[in-house]
């Protein structure tokens, strides 16, 4: 009896700490309210070993990733998979045994707010075999250097390095790669990786090789506006929450992390910051970038007065290798072949979309895939048991999307 007391007591405790409300529509609400427990413990967790000076958090999280998430390269029957490196950058390679003697190629960029995760996780070893398999396309995934010791423009940079190396004549070679048919991927933080080399390899008039598709999953492109309707619309919603995105962009852009509240506030783009112009406004000005069912009743929050200088003491807020969504129509025109996945239960799904609606105007093919029941992170990060219904959708048409456009 009181076994069966206690047992309904710890239960119902751990009912209290998983349940969230959730907005109605979110696909299978209870494995994103397990994956949000998950993740929850993982952040307090590491919120109190860095409050007690025992680590920085990111390094208690990322120990954790890496003792339970990151697997070993193993070869299977149908894929070879090795470690290597690619213009100095680690990188986790997949080749398929079998098929076409000439492949195609994908260059991926995990996601985790450029401070977390790695491609040797197995979810992202997953996704990578299976379209190894799935595309008989050779895979190459990498790791980039991470926040906090790294920080922008180091991410940007090693991404390059490793899609020039990438695209050179003696890669493509080694690994029977067809030139005319590479593609540069991402999600989340990697979305946003792969946005800036496409714009700058894009508009690099030296290169023999040239990516021939984009194809970003929920990216995030842009620091400027923490008040779009989505990120308006989802500021509770798990797993990205609002004020934890604000803190990775800090991070990221190597800021004092106590500049967050500004950042919530929108202060940092008050009419009064000199540093942001009115051209800059209108690359993310989403009552006219926005389709009216996605703008729904929310208002633009810009004040008149903010907080001063703050664009003058991050300049990197300003930086388009940061920021691909603040790029110039001409640029933007020089990118390959556009996918752009997003989730309607996302605070980055206005920066897709946006971006999306920036591609077509300047006259680039864009395919915007759109999930009114999806969530950030739910491709990859929820996987295998925990993938959702939306995950395995939303994976299969991203890999079916670049079998015919790749
Ligand atoms: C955004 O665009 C709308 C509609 O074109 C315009 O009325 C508004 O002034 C613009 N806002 C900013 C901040 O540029
Ligand atoms: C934002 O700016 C306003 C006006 O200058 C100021 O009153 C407010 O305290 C600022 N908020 C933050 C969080 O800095």
């Amino acid at each position: 009896m009181r076994l069966r007391l206690a047992g309904a007591v710890l239960l119902s405790a751990a009912a209290y700490y998983v349940y969230l409300p959730l907005p109605s529509g979110v696909c299978e609400p209870w494995k994103l309210m397990l994956l949000d427990a998950l993740f929850r413990s993982f952040m307090k967790a590491s919120d109190v070993a860095h409050a007690l000076g025992m680590c920085h958090r990111v390094h208690l999280l990322n120990k954790v990733v890496s003792w339970v998430e990151v697997v070993e390269a193993r070869s299977c029957s149908t894929v070879h998979v090795t470690d290597t490196q690619l213009g100095g950058v680690p990188t986790r390679v997949f080749q398929p045994k079998n098929g076409k003697k000439l492949k195609r190629g994908v260059l991926y960029f995990h996601g985790g707010g450029w401070a977390l995760g790695s491609g040797r996780m197995r979810s992202y070893d997953h996704l990578c075999r299976k379209m190894a398999e799935d595309l008989d396309a050779v895979i190459m995934s990498v790791d980039y250097r991470l926040a906090p010791e790294a920080v922008f423009p180091d991410q940007y940079h090693d991404a390059l390095a490793a899609s020039r190396a990438f695209l050179s004549a003696e890669v493509l070679q080694r690994y029977s790669v067809d030139p005319e048919r590479v593609c540069v991927s991402g999600d989340s933080a990697g979305g946003n990786l792969a946005a800036g080399v496409a714009q700058e390899l894009g508009s690099d008039e030296t290169l023999k090789v040239k990516f021939k598709a984009q194809a970003l999953i929920y990216p995030v492109l842009q620091a400027l506006d923490f008040y779009t309707p989505s990120y308006q619309q989802n500021q509770a919603v798990p797993i990205l929450y609002r004020p934890i995105m604000a803190r990775f962009w800090l991070q990221y852009l190597g800021a004092d992390p106590s500049m967050e509240p500004i950042l919530l506030a929108n202060n940092h783009s008050s009419l009064d910051q000199l540093g942001v112009s009115a051209t800059t406004r209108s690359k993310l000005n989403w009552t006219s970038l926005l389709p009216a069912e996605r703008r729904k009743n929310f208002q633009p929050v810009f004040k008149d007065t903010g907080s001063p200088d703050v664009v003058a003491k991050v300049p990197a807020l300003m930086d388009v290798r940061a920021a691909p969504l603040l790029a110039e129509q001409g640029t933007l025109g020089r990118t390959p072949k556009a996918y752009v996945m997003t989730c309607e239960f996302d605070v980055l799904r206005d920066d897709g979309l946006m971006y999306a609606r920036r591609l077509q105007d300047a006259g680039v093919a864009v395919t915007s895939d759109h999930y009114e029941d999806g969530f950030h992170g739910c491709m990859v990060f929820a996987y295998l048991p925990m993938m959702s219904n939306v995950g395995w959708r939303s994976m299969n048409n991203y890999i079916h999307w670049l079998d015919r456009n790749l």
